[in-house]
């Protein structure tokens, strides 16, 4: 007892030396509560909790951190009020609510739970998340509290990210207002949750960066399925029911570590722990090119980081604002060139490998088949586009979209999924047209003209004739466009393969 005393008292900055011994506490009772200076140390040794101030500040706030490098902190309890000395204390009460009391008594920042227990506890859990349950209680269904719940700019694994529709709570990021300063900063990281979820960077109320819905293998913004990736340490998951939305993610190896944070600034990076530097690793950061600022090129247009001007109208759509869209302000988007006719028979034209537009004002089903879909679509005068909603095993369920279509973005082939985009039947019409023509007129003309070319050199003599002849068949050969020409057909741009490496390379380092 002397011992654990002894021990219970320590520096915090000494502290974390103890981890290899048995003794350390994860756990306050009611009869022991944590003042500045002490810790505790989660039961695997991965996680503390105790008293820090950030940076250049001087006010003292309670908080976690990693036991491999104590700068780190995860989470802090009382970030809008920090206390103005060390005489800070932490305590379980009676009815199961975590307070941290001041030098006078008074409450710094408290816990609160809708339920009591007999013998309330706090402790520590090795995922650094810190519970009030009672005593020995192992169900973290049973838990009056727990820090992860109520994150702050770090999105740890088996943290859900999103809602429990039961009780209204919405967990979500939300970052520091600098480093030096843990107070509720501009940018928060959440699940929105108007039509079909997606994740999303918001400040205030608007959108700056979006991640896109989960379509079964990843978010929309990803263009390559997680599975592909280099990174078998991570597992993820979407759940979606009436219960609850959340994303969450594993380590499947607990000795590593890797934690997401949501910057002062708004940007969103995974930080992976290497122990051979003892360092943080940056792993991927979202927000990394300028298509990923949300809506960048406004309604009705998609973003290409490969081409330029990054911004195209799709296709039977024009620049709202000609003379903007030209000078690089793209934020008014494309409106149509032809209006639909809604009823009279519209059509759909296919987009593959794309980024689906922002889901806020969708409408989803999990069990519609895509020609469902698509007839969903047709008779409703206001939706515009229509997609699978799970792209595995062929693509099952519906995702229709109603109003303007914003934040699409090209990829490269093989990255992004099928988009079909309501068109007025005229339009298609002429855009089939269109590509028919670029398909098979174009070779044709060719090969009349060069055909009257060819019967004009007759004139000129034989022997010149004979070489020309040779020359321009070569040339009508390869104008033909069936095999070389598909991608500029599908409206891609051609890469060359260092470009495709590069894109690729980018793309597989980007994770949520
Ligand atoms: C303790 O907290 C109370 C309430 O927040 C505050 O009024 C008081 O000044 C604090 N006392 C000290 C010594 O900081
Ligand atoms: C707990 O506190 C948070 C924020 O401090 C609040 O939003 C939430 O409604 C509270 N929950 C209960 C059960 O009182
Ligand atoms: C809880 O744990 C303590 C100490 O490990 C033990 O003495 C006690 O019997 C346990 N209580 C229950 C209800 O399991
Ligand atoms: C079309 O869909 C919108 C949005 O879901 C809905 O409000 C409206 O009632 C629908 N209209 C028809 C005719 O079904």
């Amino acid at each position: 007892m002397q011992a654990m005393k002894s021990l219970f008292v320590c520096s915090f900055l000494f502290s974390f030396l103890s981890i290899s011994t048995t003794t350390t506490l994860d756990t306050i009772t009611q009869s022991r509560s944590m003042r500045d200076g002490e810790t505790l140390v989660s039961a695997g040794g991965s996680f503390q909790l105790g008293f820090f101030s950030p940076g250049s500040s001087k006010g003292r706030y309670l908080g976690i951190w990693y036991s491999v490098d104590i700068e780190t902190v995860v989470w802090v309890a009382n970030r809008e009020t920090p206390l103005g000395d060390s005489s800070g204390v932490l305590k379980v009460t009676e009815q199961g609510v975590l307070v941290l009391l001041n030098s006078t008594n008074r409450i710094v920042w408290s816990s609160n739970s809708s339920t009591t227990a007999g013998n309330p506890v706090s402790q520590l859990m090795d995922s650094g998340n810190l519970v009030v349950k009672d005593g020995n209680e192992t169900n973290p269904d049973n838990f009056l509290w727990q820090s992860f719940d109520y994150p702050c700019d770090t999105f740890l694994p088996e943290m859900k990210l999103g809602w429990d529709l039961v009780t209204g709570l919405e967990r979500y990021v939300s970052s520091w207002r600098s480093k030096d300063d843990p107070a509720l900063g501009e940018f928060s990281l959440r699940i929105d949750h108007r039509g079909f979820p997606q994740a999303v960077v918001v400040k205030g109320a608007k959108i700056v960066a979006s991640a896109g819905s989960w379509n079964g293998l990843h978010f929309t913004a990803y263009p390559y399925p997680q599975q592909t990736r280099p990174n078998p340490t991570l597992e993820y998951e979407f759940v979606l029911n009436k219960d609850e939305i959340y994303y969450e993610y594993r380590l499947s190896k607990r000795s590593t570590f890797s934690r997401y944070i949501l910057n002062p600034a708004g940007i969103a990076q995974r930080l992976t722990w290497v122990h051979q530097t003892h360092s943080w690793e940056l792993s991927s950061t979202f927000q990394a090119d300028r298509c990923e600022n949300y809506a960048v090129c406004g309604a009705y247009a998609s973003c290409n980081m490969n081409v330029s001007p990054l911004c195209a109208c799709l296709k039977g759509f024009v620049p709202k604002s000609p003379k903007e869209w030209n000078s690089g302000y793209w934020s008014d988007g494309c409106v149509r060139k032809i209006p639909l006719a809604c009823s009279s028979g519209d059509g759909f034209l296919k987009y593959t490998g794309v980024k689906l537009p922002d889901t806020s004002s969708s409408w989803f089903d999990k069990s519609i088949s895509l020609k469902e879909c698509k007839g969903l679509c047709l008779n409703n005068c206001s939706c515009t586009a229509y997609a699978n909603l799970d792209i595995r095993e062929g693509g099952t369920g519906c995702l229709l979209w109603f109003g303007k279509l914003i934040d699409i973005r090209e990829f490269t082939p093989g990255g992004g999924q099928d988009l079909y985009i309501r068109m007025a039947a005229s339009e298609l019409d002429q855009i089939e047209k269109k590509s028919k023509f670029n398909k098979k007129k174009l070779p044709g003309i060719l090969l009349i003209s060069s055909t009257l070319f060819l019967l004009g050199t007759l004139i000129i003599g034989l022997i010149l004739y004979r070489r020309k002849k040779k020359l321009r068949s070569q040339g009508v050969r390869s104008m033909d466009c069936r095999k070389d020409c598909l991608g500029e057909d599908m409206g891609l741009p051609l890469l060359n393969l260092t470009t495709v490496a590069k894109a690729t390379n980018d793309f597989s380092v980007k994770e949520l």
